[in-house]
C-alpha cells in the first residue's frame, strides 16, 4: 500500500454464495447464483467468492460460469488445504479476467486435534498448498480457520509461513463469532507488528455473528489494519450468518467521520439485492433489521412522524435513496399525528383544511383503535364516509 487513497480504500469481499449459500436451507439454484453474481459485480462489489468447486458438480459449473461472465469483480474460489481442491477450484475460477484461489487450514488447537497435525505438520501443509496455488494464480488468499482460537505465537508463524509461500491476501476468520471488536482489532495490530512481510498484503476479517459482533468486529478490524471485509448479502451464513455488507458498507458512509475508508459499493443497489438475496435463499430479512428491514425506515410514532416530515434527519441518519429506496415510510397506525395523516392524505389525493382534517382525524384514530396497521385504502374508503356525511 503506498499513498493515502489506497490505504483508505477497503475492499468488499462478499460470500453470499458461498458461506452464505451453506447456511441450511439457502441453496440456489445456477441461474440464481449467476443473476446474483451479475448484480454484485455491478453494485462495485471487489471480490465475489462464487462458490467451493470441489464441493460438488454444480458448485464448480456455478464458479466456472461466474468467471466467465465477470467484467470488473474478482471471482474467487475457495479450497481446502489439499491439492486436488486446489486444482479444481483454479479450474473454475481460471476463466474470470481477474481470478482468485482461497484456500484455508483450521489452525486452532480444536482444529489441529480433527486433522491430526502437528504444528510443524501444518506448516508443511501450508508451505506445500499455498506454494501450489501460487504457482496457478497471481492472486491467492490464504486463511487460518478459527484464527481468534489459535495461539498468537502460532498464528504469526503460520501467517508468515503462507506470505512467504505466496499468498497476497490473509484472512483472519473469527470462524465461531467468538471475538470482540476490541480483540478483533488487536490480533489485526498484533499480525501487523509480529509477521515479517505483513505490510506487503492485504489483511481481510471474516467475522460470523453468533455473539451479534459481526459488523463490530470487522469495522474495528479495519480501524486496526484490516483493508478487506468479508460479508454476505442481509448476513446470510452459517448459523447466526457473517458480517452484513450492508451494514458495514452504510457504516463506513454514515460514520466517515470517525471511520475515515471508503468502498467502492455504490449503495442505491442495496436494497434490490438484498430482496433479491432474501427471494431465493427463501431467507425473509427480520422486519427490524439494520438498513434493510422493512421498518428501517418506517415511522409509526407521532413525534417521529412529525420530525421526519419537518427534517428527515430528526428520525433517519442516512436517506432512504442512498440504499435505493424512494421514500421514508410513514407507517400509519394508533400512534400517529396531524401532521403525517395530512401528508398521507395530500399523498393520496385529498387537501384537507384544518377542520376537515380534525374530524377525519377523529374518525382515524378510532379506526386506529381497531385496526394494528391502517393501509391507503382504509384511508380512502375513511375520505369517501366523510365526504358522503357532508
Ligand atoms: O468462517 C470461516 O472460517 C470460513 C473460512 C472458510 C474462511 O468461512
Ligand atoms: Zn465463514
Amino acid at each position: 500500500m503506498t499513498d493515502k487513497t489506497e490505504q483508505d480504500r477497503v475492499l468488499i469481499f462478499d460470500t453470499t454464495l458461498r458461506d452464505g449459500e451453506q447456511s441450511p436451507g439457502a441453496t440456489m439454484t445456477h441461474d440464481e447464483k449467476l443473476e446474483i453474481a451479475a448484480m454484485l459485480d455491478e453494485m462495485g462489489v471487489d471480490i465475489i467468492e462464487a462458490g467451493f468447486p470441489i464441493a460438488s458438480e454444480g458448485d464448480f459449473e456455478a464458479v466456472r460460469d461466474i468467471a466467465k461472465q465477470s467484467k470488473n469483480s474478482v471471482i474467487c474460489g475457495l479450497a481446502r488445504a489439499q491439492l486436488p481442491d486446489i486444482d479444481r477450484a483454479w479450474e473454475a475460477v481460471q476463466h474470470a479476467p481477474r481470478p482468485r484461489i482461497h484456500t484455508f487450514i483450521g489452525t486452532s488447537p480444536l482444529h489441529r486435534d480433527i486433522t491430526k497435525l502437528t504444528q510443524d505438520e501444518m506448516v508443511e501443509r501450508i508451505e506445500a498448498t499455498v506454494t501450489h496455488a501460487r504457482n496457478l494464480c497471481d492472486n491467492v488468499q490464504w486463511s487460518p480457520m478459527d484464527a481468534t482460537r489459535t495461539e498468537h505465537d502460532y498464528l504469526c508463524r503460520v501467517v508468515e509461513t503462507a506470505i512467504k509461500c505466496g499468498a497476497t491476501t490473509i484472512n483472519i476468520p473469527d470462524t465461531v463469532g467468538y471475538t470482540a471488536p476490541r480483540e478483533s482489532a488487536d490480533l489485526i495490530a498484533m499480525l501487523l507488528e509480529r509477521v515479517p512481510g505483513a505490510d506487503e498484503i492485504i489483511f481481510a476479517t471474516h467475522c460470523h455473528n453468533d455473539l451479534g459482533m459481526a459488523t463490530a468486529n470487522a469495522l474495528a478490524a479495519v480501524e486496526a489494519g484490516a483493508r478487506q471485509i468479508e460479508c454476505t448479502i442481509n448476513g446470510l451464513g452459517e448459523r447466526a450468518g457473517n458480517t452484513a455488507l450492508e451494514e458495514v458498507v452504510m457504516a463506513l458512509k454514515v460514520r466517515n467521520d470517525i471511520m475515515p475508508f471508503t468502498t467502492g459499493i455504490d449503495t442505491t443497489r442495496i436494497m434490490g439485492i438484498s430482496r433479491k438475496v432474501a427471494a431465493v435463499s427463501g431467507f425473509a430479512v427480520q422486519y427490524n433489521k439494520a438498513i434493510v428491514g422493512k421498518n428501517a425506515f418506517a415511522h409509526e410514532s407521532g413525534i417521529h412522524q412529525d420530525g421526519v416530515l419537518k427534517n428527515a434527519e430528526t428520525f433517519e441518519i442516512m436517506r432512504p435513496e442512498d440504499i435505493g429506496l424512494t421514500a421514508t415510510n410513514l407507517v400509519m397506525g394508533k400512534h400517529s399525528g396531524r401532521a403525517a395523516l395530512r401528508a398521507k392524505l395530500k399523498d393520496l389525493g385529498f387537501d384537507l383544511g384544518d377542520n376537515q382534517l380534525k374530524d377525519v382525524f377523529v374518525r382515524f384514530k378510532a379506526l386506529a383503535d381497531r385496526k394494528k396497521e391502517i393501509y391507503d385504502d382504509d384511508l380512502i374508503a375513511l375520505m369517501r364516509d366523510s365526504t358522503a356525511d357532508e
